[in-house]
């Protein structure tokens, strides 16, 4: 069964960290996720007042942030130490587990920042777990030339290209997470088996896109919620389409979020909140 499109949820323009600006789809109000997708931004300026002021260092618990640089450079540092450089084509992906307090701080002051920062929220038995990283560089990101023209590239999760399954660089994640950077050029086309277990949903960063059957066009900078099938079809317009897709295994637990804590009951934010006020998050 084709996957169709089920709901849009546009990117609203706002901002985040210290200033920087960005488009937030999911998650732009609690209620509007995608079990276990939480939240989806994308920055993209040309203008360096709109992202020189970065993320100064703030607390995360109980899910996991994943960034993917289009272009750019970032230099992310946690309380534990850690040390990591995002530059353009590479990915982290962050477990915060039961807590992490860091910063994510531009190393450019002129030129394009682009991006993604997508939150995936991780169940009940792994919320407290140990953070850990994985940090993936542009050329440990295997990309596949499409048949019909086009490539993609895969970052989460494995394609499989006519029969030979390639994997890309994250996984051993209980979500099972799919995610995948498709380029189409004029008049692409795309199909692919996505797992009917898996939500999913994908967004349009530049070109056009039409998804399903029958076709529909889709905006850009909206995250385009595909309805329940095993199967994506889509087609690039003109301009062809840069699109990311998303899926991934639903949680079906219950989410109760405070900014960045995202837990399953109010008792564990509460918990969450004086845990980083007493500065235990260094300790656990
Ligand atoms: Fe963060």
């Amino acid at each position: 069964m084709i996957r169709n499109v089920q709901t849009i949820i546009p990117g609203i323009a706002t901002s985040d960290g210290a200033g920087v600006k960005l488009r937030r789809s999911l998650g732009g109000q609690q209620q509007v996720r995608l079990d276990p997708f939480l939240m989806l931004d994308e920055f993209s300026s040309n203008d360096p007042n709109d992202y020189v002021a970065g993320f100064p260092a703030h607390p995360h618990r109980g899910f996991e942030t994943v960034t993917y640089m289009l272009e750019g450079h970032m230099l992310h540092e946690d309380h534990l130490g850690n040390q990591g450089h995002l530059k353009t084509g590479g990915v982290q992906w962050m477990t915060a587990g039961r807590g992490i307090i860091h910063s994510e701080m531009p190393q450019q002051v002129s030129g394009a920042m682009r991006g993604f920062q997508l939150w995936i929220n991780l169940p009940a038995k792994e919320k407290m777990k140990a953070p850990g990283y994985q940090d993936i560089q542009v050329e440990d990101i295997p990309t596949v030339n499409l048949s019909h023209g086009g490539m993609l590239k895969i970052i989460a999760g494995s394609y499989d290209d006519s029969g030979k399954v390639i994997k890309g660089p994250i996984a051993s994640i209980t979500t099972e997470p799919l995610f995948l950077d498709v380029h189409l050029p004029s008049g692409g086309v795309f199909e692919y088996a996505i797992s009917a277990a898996h939500n999913a949903f994908l967004y349009v960063y530049e070109g056009e896109l039409a998804v399903g059957e029958p076709l529909k066009m889709v905006p850009k900078q909206a995250a385009v919620v595909l309805s329940k099938g095993d199967r994506l079809w889509v087609k690039a317009g003109a301009a062809g389409a840069q699109f990311i897709i998303l899926s991934a295994l639903p949680l079906h637990e219950p989410i109760v979020q405070y900014g960045p804590f995202v837990m399953n009951t109010r008792a564990e934010i509460e918990q969450a909140i004086e845990d980083y006020q007493n500065n235990r998050f260094a300790i656990l």
